[in-house]
């Protein structure tokens, strides 16, 4: 078979291990052969390809990153649609498309299976905001990033005896946040799930300061104070038209001071989360998910993914991974919340 591969939307640690436990696999055990497409739908629609062999792959998975390039565009736009991608999978004689992405290109690929196209998915976010699996791969680099941030920003906390604030990406789920800020032993986690008040935040910085210590307070992008009506967001929309989060944590670090009277600090972590080394636990998860996806194009399972269950990787359709959005539950927050303050 020929099997055209991409990885669309934000990058996350790991994409290169999927593209190389897709390629050996394919390319060793199956005499596959694959092209990649650039930057993610924009390759595919503008038949921009790249030679993807066994030589391309060597080493890449400890790589952060994707060799093939990602980009946040809409099949569908422009010059795109079903003719066009039907058009370009001709022209490169593809029997099959992997296309490794979230959930706006997972509801992209969902389209255009449904319209025709034979396409398995990768599911992949730093988020891990998927329902359809249990952990998404850069995840887990992502809060190891996040935790060693936060450890620095406590010392530096410590010697001047300051309030500091770390805001963490996760768009509207509070799993980076809830992770790290356990690791880290945060004094409160702010998550999109559980709307907060100023009053009981200020209660648990105060509370740590009181028995000396410097509050660390972790907030994730997608948290709205009570008094909020939506997410924090300056910077307008994405291509699916889903609005870009980011800046709260400068938003409640002068109220904390304001209100406690601690010196308060902010820092937004942002893209440092996804940039770098993955973790041997993304490393992992990936390459089997990549291995799993060309079982998936042998068997034609069009219209499925892969996803982690348990420690197993199974197939599940589009459909159950855009369903719905897998939030932090209330008794694991409740959990965390016993230490806060
Ligand atoms: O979905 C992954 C993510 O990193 C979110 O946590 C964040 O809100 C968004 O992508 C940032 O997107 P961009 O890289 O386009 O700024």
């Amino acid at each position: 078979m020929r099997i055209g591969m991409l990885t669309s939307g934000g990058d996350a640690p790991g994409l290169n291990a999927v593209i190389r436990g897709a390629v050996l696999t394919g390319t060793t055990v199956h005499g596959h052969e694959f092209v990649g497409f650039k930057d993610g739908w924009k390759g595919l629609v503008e038949d921009d390809i790249l030679p993807l062999s066994r030589h391309e792959v060597k080493g890449i998975s400890k790589q952060g990153g994707t060799i093939l390039g990602t980009s946040r565009t809409n099949p569908f736009e422009g010059r795109g649609g079903v003719d066009r991608i039907n058009e370009v999978m001709a022209d490169n004689r593809l029997d099959a498309l992997i296309a490794i992405g979230g959930e706006g290109t997972l509801a992209a690929a969902k389209r255009l299976t449904d319209a025709g196209v034979s396409i398995v998915g990768v599911p992949k976010t730093v988020d891990n905001d998927l329902d359809a699996t249990d952990y998404t791969f850069g995840f887990d680099t992502a809060v190891g990033i996040a935790t060693e941030a936060m450890d620095r920003l406590r010392t530096t906390g410590d010697a001047h005896n300051r309030c500091m604030v770390a805001e963490v990406m996760g768009r509207h789920v509070g799993w980076i946040a809830l992770h790290s800020g356990m690791a880290a032993g945060a004094h409160a986690i702010l998550i999109p799930e559980q709307r907060t008040s100023l009053e009981q935040l200020c209660e648990w910085v105060l509370s740590a300061y009181d028995r000396g210590r410097a509050p660390l307070v972790v907030v994730a992008e997608g948290f709205t104070l009570d008094s909020m009506d939506d997410p924090h967001s300056e910077r307008g929309l994405d291509a699916f038209g889903r609005p870009r989060l980011g800046g709260i944590g400068e938003q409640i670090a002068p109220l904390i001071e304001e209100r406690t009277g601690i010196e308060t600090r902010a820092t937004t972590l942002g893209h440092i989360q996804r940039g770098g080394t993955p973790s041997a636990f993304d490393r992992v998860l990936a390459t089997r998910l990549g291995m799993a996806s060309i079982r998936a194009v042998n068997e034609r399972l069009w219209g499925q993914m892969v996803a982690l269950r348990g420690t197993e990787i199974v197939h599940v359709p589009f459909q159950e991974a855009l369903g719905k959005l897998k939030t932090v539950p209330q008794d694991r927050y409740d959990e965390a919340a016993l230490l806060f303050g």
